[in-house]
């Protein structure tokens, strides 16, 4: 924990008792499924792109209180390799939202020591959005606090085909070295994958109501605790993270054994 539980959650709601959480029980890595913006929107009779801008907000201080928890790793999926499939107006406003986010929060993000990479196929990303995210990377690549992984045209299928090709390269060139074939090990085949070098999340949160895992980190989250929460993106908060937080604490991890 870098700062007190009476710091990161000032006025609880009545009913929710920061003190409950066990400090020495914080998840390492916290993936997030950030879903609702646009029934957000839809509520209140605005575009959809208002509902993504309104998300930013939780998503600061999503970031802000997972850092302040001690939380080693937060990863967002902000864009999916399915998601250009919607209209091309709200493709482009995401894309321009989130190269305008990214340099209007690296800053501040630096100055928490926050590390921001992202994971996905950037390649296929507008220039200034792309520029946006390797800037953070260049900018707090240094840093020791909480990585931030942002997922953007993430898609966990294409990651593990990603996986197997360069498992299959290899193997390939040591049996041309060696004149027989390597043993494709899960360590090997983690190599390959966009979150080599990460532990798996311990925690996977969507938020909506939804119930699916929509392409999100397959392979990572073999052993992940789900917490669905109802609550629309945008309306999530600290309290929020913090139930779903107590909710994770509450679960028996057993890993295929007997507790
Ligand atoms: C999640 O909110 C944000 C992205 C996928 C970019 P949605 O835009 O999916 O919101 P709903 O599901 O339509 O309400
Ligand atoms: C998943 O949400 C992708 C992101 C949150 C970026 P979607 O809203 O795209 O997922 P589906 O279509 O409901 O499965
Ligand atoms: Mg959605």
């Amino acid at each position: 924990m870098n700062r007190t539980l009476d710091y990161i959650f000032p006025n609880p709601p009545a009913g929710l008792d920061p003190t409950a959480l066990d400090c020495a029980n914080i998840p390492e890595h916290v993936a997030v499924i950030m879903d609702g913006n646009g029934r957000w929107a839809k509520k209140r009779a605005l575009n959809r792109l208002r509902g993504h801008k309104a998300g930013i907000e939780a998503v600061r201080e999503t970031i802000r209180c997972a850092s302040d928890l001690g939380v080693r790793y937060l990863t967002i999926y902000s864009f999916s390799t399915e998601n250009w499939r919607r209209p091309q107006d709200e493709v482009i406003g995401l894309m321009d939202l989130f190269a305008k986010t990214m340099l209007a929060e690296v800053d501040g993000l630096h100055e928490e020591h926050v590390r921001v990479m992202t994971i996905g196929d950037a390649s296929a990303l507008p220039d200034e959005t792309r520029a946006a995210f390797d800037e953070a990377w260049e900018k707090t690549k240094g840093n020791d606090g909480m990585t931030l992984v942002v997922a953007v045209n993430y898609g966990s299928r294409q990651e593990m085909l990603h996986a197997a090709q360069a498992c299959a390269q290899h193997a390939v060139e040591v049996a041309r070295e060696t004149g027989e074939v390597p043993a494709i090990t899960e360590e090997l085949f983690e190599r390959g994958l966009y979150t080599a070098g990460i532990p798996d999340p311990e925690l996977l949160i969507r938020t909506s109501g939804e119930m699916r895992v929509s392409n999100f980190l397959l392979w990572q989250i073999a052993y992940s605790e789900f917490v669905c929460t109802d609550v629309l993106w945008p309306d999530f908060d600290r309290y929020e993270l913090l139930r779903c937080l107590l909710e994770y604490q509450r679960r028996d991890r057993r890993f295929g054994g007997v507790k």
